[in-house]
């Protein structure tokens, strides 16, 4: 198979969202800290009656339906979360459930786990089997999922929640380069869940902000090697998305890798810049860079400053968020460069160059449905989201349980957790 890639893609947004000019003054820190510290504008959030099942439900249904696929089109599906409701049983076998109807039981594909990284291993895994021997000739589908919530204090803020899904076939418009990727993997505890009766992750936060950035030179060092004739460095690229805990730190990548250019002779070299202390030629590369980030990389923020970390969904959310800032005219061509992060940690990058198959605009028009949601959330106050935390955190596991959260307040078409019964066996509804 030739072309091998995204053929449609797919974002689910919360109905909820806070924001975070109010979250600042609730929880008393100057202001400024999050909006211009952290670079977020507002954070998505789900209630009780949302878990990652049925996120994944939410998005693969709507993919499909927006789409006008058929369920028994599908030969692989893949999920990619690190919100574990269950230590055996896969995010990937509730979804099973909408394949019913089709009588298509065979599809290939489980979970993948590692912190953010999931939704990255899920897609190789799919684009590996429509390479492989085992490929039967249908199509695959890769769902990232997640609910990104943390304790009360400094990471809080930089939550978030989300599902992105994904149809992976040949002929696709937008092409996963072959033979360019760069990995880095290493052991690290700078963000890691081994208390599995919380959702909340221990996190080292600065410990994994020099992780993630250690890994990306290590990726993009990997990647270039790789390439073959035309700019080796950041001219290569049109646009770059990268993996956005929050938007700062996606503003020192593009910085970081606009250094990496100049340090390796790409682009023109600073003297002085060895001489210099790391935060000033940190500040020094931003300001070098702006007009690069405001070109690449801007644009493929507006999900994460206005979403949050949505983990495993968010490098394809910027992917999402990037594609829809270009007229679908001006997109063929274009090569677009993604670094995904996990903590723990696995990083890779890789390349998509964009197509002109005739089915752009189809593609464009579908993923607008879902991140034109974002105009139709409801704010609400942060002490109304503590709250909602608070009934998340109490209720993990609980069973028998009837979750509490407002279905008035979900989006039509939005898959939801009716209840849960005393076997701990979940079931879901559609509003
Ligand atoms: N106005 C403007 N800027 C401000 C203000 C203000 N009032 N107050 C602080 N800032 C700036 C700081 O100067 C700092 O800027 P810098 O990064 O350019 O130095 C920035 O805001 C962050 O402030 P800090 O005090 O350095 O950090 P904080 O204690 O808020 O913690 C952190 C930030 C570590 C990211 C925390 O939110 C966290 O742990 N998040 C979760 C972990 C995470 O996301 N890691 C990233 C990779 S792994 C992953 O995806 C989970």
């Amino acid at each position: 198979p030739t072309d091998v890639g995204i053929c449609a893609i797919h974002v689910v947004v919360p109905s909820l969202y806070v924001d975070q000019t109010d979250l600042e003054r609730y929880n008393r820190v100057s202001e400024g800290k999050y909006t211009v510290g952290l670079g977020q504008k507002q954070m998505g959030f789900c209630t009780d009656l949302e878990d990652v099942n049925s996120l994944c439900l939410t998005a693969v249904s709507q993919l499909v339906e927006n789409n006008g696929l058929s369920y028994s089109d599908i030969g692989r599906l893949e999920v990619g979360t690190e919100t574990i409701v269950d230590k055996s049983k896969s995010a990937k076998t509730v979804l099973m459930k909408l394949f019913e109807a089709s009588g298509n039981f065979q599809v290939e594909g489980i979970d993948t786990t590692n912190a953010c990284y999931g939704g990255t291993a899920a897609l190789f895994n799919a684009l590996s089997w429509i390479e492989s021997s085992a490929w039967d000739g249908r199509l695959a589908v890769v769902v990232a999922a997640d609910i990104a919530v943390y304790a009360e204090g400094n990471a809080r803020p930089t939550g978030g929640a989300g599902a992105v899904a994904m149809l992976i076939g040949p002929g696709a418009a937008l092409v996963i380069e072959r033979g360019l990727r760069g990995t880095y993997m290493n052991h690290a505890y700078d963000f890691y869940k081994p208390d599995l009766s919380s959702e909340y992750p221990m996190v080292d936060g600065k410990l994994s902000v020099d992780c993630y950035l250690n890994a990306l030179d290590r990726c993009y060092e990997s990647y270039l090697s790789k390439c073959r004739g035309g700019d080796v460095g950041l001219n290569r690229f049109d646009s770059f998305v990268f993996h956005a805990p929050y938007c700062k730190l996606v503003r020192k990548s593009l910085a970081r890798l606009y250094m990496y250019d100049f340090v390796n002779g790409v682009g023109a070299k600073d003297e002085q810049h060895q001489q210099r202390d790391w935060a000033d030629v940190e500040k020094m590369y931003v300001e070098l860079s702006r007009t690069v980030f405001e070109d690449k990389t801007e644009p493929s923020l507006l999900l994460a400053s206005r979403v949050g970390n949505t983990y495993t969904a968010s490098v394809y959310s910027g992917l999402a968020s990037y594609l829809l800032s270009v007229s679908p005219e001006r997109l063929p061509g274009k090569r677009i460069g993604v670094f995904s992060y996990g903590s723990g940690l696995a990083s890779s990058m890789f390349s998509i160059k964009v197509v002109d198959n005739g089915s752009l605009p189809g593609l464009i028009g579908n993923l607008k449905k879902g991140v034109d949601r974002l105009e139709g959330r409801k704010r609400l106050a942060p002490e109304q989201f503590a709250d909602v935390l608070d009934v998340r955190q109490k209720s993990l596991h609980r069973a028998p349980y009837a979750p509490t959260g407002d279905r008035g307040q979900l989006f039509p078409g939005t898959w939801f957790l009716s209840n849960i019964d005393e076997m701990h066996r979940r079931y879901y509804e559609r509003n």
